[in-house]
């Protein structure tokens, strides 16, 4: 054995020579020394996207090892060949030091493995080597590796969006062995960054509490973030981003901010439990792993068979967590969203779920349908309680037949009566579920996860249907389409509100039962896929209990989400916020509710409210019934300016001016159009004091060559602002504004006039 001062001056030894002195920059000098090192046959595999650089090769003992990921390289720019790294003393392995790709459990490797497997003679190590690269076009790689010995062989896939500089990677395992094998972890992909001094970014939430952005230093040892709950979850969402505290700027390290500095983000594609582990080794690197949560987990693989894993999206911005998410944004409306690359604006939507509750009928119905069309609104979208014998949450889930003590016709006069209002017609199902006292749990009690003999929890009185098996995915297909098909349905409001318990599926072998964390998904996905194929007109929404099931894997089927079941105004402009960060305000619904809120007891008027409601897609959730006059006319005016600049607020540039956390007295974002002939401001206060007024609001991302006009939509300026003026003023100068008080709202717009 080595001791460790010999070690260590062989690892410096090695490291000097194959990269920069400097530590900080070990991972860029791997990447940049090439004119020193000596010319290798070794492959490197580089992918340019946007303003992004992304580089793996293979090293002399044929791992696939992270290279550079960072700002774009020069096209010429040579990225020295792969090397791995030597011992850490006696205690790590070339296995543990050498940042790899997608390393497999096994050969002395204790930092998170990408994948563990059981193998049928009890090997439990893997040691995948690299076999061959496929080079379709210049935007994606597909390498095969293979463990040294046993007939395992992994796929990966890179694809770069050639706009973004967004990466997708993925992997499939296939067992070419004569015996099952166990999976027991598989993440999609593995992201290595340079060692530097970062600040982790992530979400946090509760039901009616999500989207809070956390931002702490990042320090050895390993953060974890995951849903051990079979579906996405409100209390964490599968997105990070890392920002560098010691950026390069012009005038010396940086720390990334809102619009500055380097920023690494990373968004996985996957709507059941998910884990990440961002890890900073000893090496100071810091390796981000991310996809099936292990918890619970084993993947009988068979002969022959499959596993894929979702897709693990990464980028990387120099323009701080502002670029990060416009970068964001861009790619979901471009490539994950369904009707991608050109979606529909969201409907300005009515749902009645928080003014009526379960009691919906048909009279009542039509007159909230009224006067919604009375104000501008495009859609008329009934909530809970239509079916079965649904009259609280205690029934009726699960008997998707229309109630019809509340609808004696079906819903056609209903649905007739909103497409003469000029509106289209949604409808709320949550397809998933059974309550105990339902005609189809009485016919098919076995069709819920459990474990049989152990009791069945009931969570809001509900159980979960096992969606693994095919005949409750034939039913549970089969119900949705015939409801598509027998009424004029433009839009469903898919919900899901409880998690997992007891995932007990005991139709199979017990070492299958587990594959329930995979096949549910794959089948949720599955049927959502064909009503959409069927059904080409109806667009849907991903709504649990809130924000619970929010991703890109849902959202690669569903044209929106529900954030959360808080729509206080003011709670709602730091979760949107805190959103905005992972997701686009284009698949963002905001609805207006009542005031004072059932929450927070908050009173704000109506004005504030749909201004809050206007940063997002905009609904009204509101009693309509209690609407005075003067309601109706804010309402009716603020719609019709929401519709004309809807198209900039959701899919224009978002830059976060005042951020609403800490406790801020003062919140204000802007959207600027992707030409820059429009900008949408608005401005809140929390609460004010001793008579201060709004801060100095300098815009930013307009043309400072053009002119612009200002167009108030709410509010005014202070006497003396000019109506027209450069984009260079608008961003230099600043505007100053009289908005004071407690709950006040203003927004203008900004026209390109020249
Ligand atoms: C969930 C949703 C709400 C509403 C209710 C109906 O809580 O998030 O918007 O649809 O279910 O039961």
């Amino acid at each position: 054995m080595l001791r460790f001062g010999e070690m260590k001056n062989t690892l410096n030894e090695h490291l000097m020579g194959l990269f920069s002195a400097c530590l900080v920059q070990l991972f860029f000098g791997a990447a940049l020394a090439s004119a020193q090192t000596p010319a290798s046959s070794a492959p490197v595999f580089r992918l340019d996207g946007g303003n992004a650089t992304y580089a793996f090769g293979v090293n002399e003992r044929g791992d696939l090892q992270a290279l550079y990921w960072g700002g774009r390289l020069g096209p010429n720019d040579v990225i020295a060949p792969a090397r791995s790294f030597p011992e850490w003393a006696s205690f790590d392995s070339p296995n543990t030091t050498t940042p790899q790709e997608f390393a497999g459990w096994g050969g002395g490797l204790f930092t998170e493995p990408a994948l563990k497997i059981t193998f049928a003679d009890g090997n439990r190590d893997l040691g995948l080597h690299f076999v061959k690269a496929t080079h379709a076009s210049q935007d994606n790689y597909v390498i095969l590796m293979k463990d040294i010995s046993r007939e395992i062989y992994v796929t990966l896939r890179y694809s770069m969006d050639p706009d973004t500089g967004v990466l997708s990677r993925s992997a499939d395992i296939e067992n070419r062995e004569k015996e099952p094998v166990m999976i027991e972890q598989l993440a999609a992909a593995q992201w290595t960054l340079p060692p530097a001094h970062y600040t982790l970014n992530y979400l946090t939430g509760r039901w009616a509490g999500e989207w809070t952005l956390n931002q702490e230093p990042l320090r050895q040892g390993a953060r974890v973030f995951e849903s051990r709950r079979g579906t996405t979850g409100h209390q964490a969402n599968p997105w990070f981003a890392i920002s560098r505290q010691d950026s390069p700027g012009p005038a010396g390290p940086l720390t990334a901010g809102e619009e500055h500095g380097e920023v690494w983000f990373g968004a996985l594609a996957w709507s059941g439990s998910w884990r990440f582990t961002v890890e900073e080794t000893q090496l100071d690197f810091v390796r981000v792993t991310g996809g099936f949560n292990p918890f619970d987990f084993g993947y009988k693989l068979k002969p022959g068979e499959h596993l894929e894993t979702p897709v693990f999206y990464g980028g990387y911005s120099s323009r701080g967590l502002g670029g990060a998410s416009r970068l964001l944004h861009k790619f979901e409306i471009a490539r994950v969203l369904p009707q991608a690359p050109d979606p529909k604006l969201r409907p300005v939507i009515y749902n009645s779920w928080e003014a009526t509750e379960f009691n919906v009928d048909q009279t009542g119905q039509i007159a909230l349908a009224e006067k919604a069309a009375s104000i501008g609104v495009d859609r008329f979208v009934m909530d809970d309680g239509w079916f079965g014998q649904r009259k609280d949450d205690h029934a009726g889930l699960g008997d998707w037949y229309v109630n019809p003590k509340k609808f004696p016709n079906g819903l056609k006069p209903l649905i007739d009566k909103v497409h003469a209002l000029g509106m289209d017609f949604g409808l709320w199902v949550e397809p998933e579920m059974v309550n105990p006292d339902s005609d189809l749990y009485r016919k098919h009690p076995d069709w819920v996860l459990n474990f049989p003999g152990r009791p069945r929890t009931e969570q809001r009185n509900q159980m979960v249907l096992n969606l693994a098996r095919p005949d409750v995915r034939e039913y549970v297909e089969g119900f949705l389409d015939k409801l598509l098909s027998e009424n004029d349905i433009a839009f469903l409001k898919w919900d899901y509100n409880r998690n997992w318990s007891e995932p007990g599926w005991d139709q199979v072998p017990p070492d299958e039962q587990r594959r329930v964390y995979i096949d549910f998904i794959r089948n949720l996905y599955a049927i959502l896929a064909d009503l959409r194929r069927k059904h080409p007109k109806v667009e849907i929404e991903s709504c649990s209990g809130g924000g619970g099931r929010v991703d890109l894997g849902v959202l690669h089927y569903t044209d929106e989400v529900w954030p959360s079941d808080n729509t206080d105004p003011f709670d709602r402009l730091a979760m949107q916020d805190g959103f905005s960060y992972a997701y686009t305000p284009q698949v963002m619904m905001a609805w207006v509710t009542d005031s004072p809120h059932w929450l927070n007891f908050r009173s704000t008027s109506l004005t504030y409210r749909l201004l809050s409601s206007m940063q997002g897609s905009l609904g009204i959730g509101a009693n309509l019934n209690k609407w005075t006059p003067e309601d109706f006319t804010t309402a009716k005016r603020l719609i019709a300016a929401y519709h004309s600049v809807q198209r900039t607020i959701v899919r224009g540039d978002l830059y976060r001016l005042i951020s609403p956390r800490d406790d801020s007295a003062f919140s204000s974002t802007e959207s600027v159009s992707g030409d820059k002939s429009q900008a949408v401001v608005f401005a809140f206060t929390h609460s004010t004091q001793e008579g201060r007024g709004f801060p100095l609001l300098q815009l930013r991302g307009l043309d400072p060559n053009a002119d612009y006009q200002v167009i108030w939509i709410e509010g005014k300026a202070l006497l003396g602002t000019p109506d027209r003026a450069s984009g260079a003023w608008w961003m230099n100068h600043g505007i100053n504004f009289d908005l004071r008080g407690d709950f006040g709202a203003a927004a203008f717009r900004l026209d390109r006039v020249r």
